[in-house]
């Protein structure tokens, strides 16, 4: 069956039919799925059930380099999903239990409710996210997306004209603390060090200018740091109103891609205590961070 693409929003998202992602998809439906991607940057794919932690490695090794994490510890150690290419996302602690109101993990889970984009804050930038949902809350616990081509077409002309070529300076802790997580210690702070991106850049898939932001992002390089900060307030206010925004409401079985160089997301809150909610992430770089070192 040819994949076919259903619209979402007036700007960007549709649901994709004609492609399972449990199956092995042909090369030529992956040249078709690509390019949905580019055109649409948030593709929705639904299965009625969902796919095994194989099958969602399978198919994102499919586009690139995948991000692994440290090296799995044991099962039944202190991890819930024994892969490295898999970030877990839900609210369960290594047992399956939900984590309690003031455990640290939680705390810093709940910053993704901040606007960003995946791993602005390592050099090597995320391309797509693939978010695979297990178990899905009664109430509503829906993924926002925010498409940044469409925020920079729309911005004015002498907006554009002050932001191009600034480059942001990314952080990670920044987004924990300003999500009301706990102050990272220096250790912490060592193991991810901030980065600058461009804060404006040509999406490579589409050809077309878009902005890159986060609540990553903490300041503009070269700037004074409040002149800075109330730049970035100001554009993740612009680019997130709500003609630019796409709600996800999630079904067990659902995989939503997302592309990280031209779209943002958040979670949005729920009763983290009394619902669970298990979603998991594969994530694709630009290239191999690996190879950088190398
Ligand atoms: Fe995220």
């Amino acid at each position: 069956m040819a994949l076919s693409a259903r619209k979402l929003h007036p700007l960007f998202a549709a649901e994709l039919t004609g492609i399972d992602l449990r199956r092995p998809v042909a090369p030529a439906a992956l040249s078709a799925f690509r390019a949905a991607m580019d055109e649409h940057a948030i593709c929705v794919v639904r299965h009625d059930a969902p796919l095994t932690n194989e099958q969602h490695i399978a198919f994102s090794g499919l586009l690139g380099p995948m991000e692994r994490g440290p090296a799995p510890k044991i099962a039944g150690t202190g991890i819930r999903l024994p892969h490295p290419e898999i970030v877990d996302q839900s609210n369960l602690d290594a047992d399956g239990a939900v984590y309690a109101d003031g455990d640290r993990r939680l705390a810093y889970k709940r910053a993704n409710r901040l606007w960003h984009t995946d791993m602005s804050f390592y050099a090597v930038r995320a391309t797509y996210s693939l978010l695979s949902a297990h178990e899905i809350p009664v109430v509503p616990a829906d993924t926002e997306f925010a498409d940044m081509r469409a925020a920079w077409d729309a911005l004015p002309a002498a907006t554009k004209a002050e932001i191009e070529g600034l480059k942001a300076e990314h952080s990670y802790w920044h987004s924990r603390v300003l999500g009301d997580g706990p102050e990272p210690t220096e250790e912490e702070r060592r193991t991810r060090p901030p980065v600058r991106h461009a804060l404006v850049h040509t999406h490579p898939g589409s050809g077309r200018k878009s902005l890159y932001l986060a609540s990553h992002a903490s300041h503009i390089a070269g700037r004074p740091v409040e002149e800075g900060r109330a730049l970035l307030r100001e554009l993740m206010a612009f680019a997130t109103r709500p003609e630019f925004v796409f709600a996800h409401r999630w079904r067990t079985g659902d995989v939503v891609i997302w592309d990280n160089l031209c779209t943002m997301h958040r979670a949005t809150e729920f009763d983290d205590q009394s619902y669970r909610r298990d979603v998991r992430r594969t994530t694709v770089r630009e290239r191999d961070p690996a190879a950088v070192d190398a």
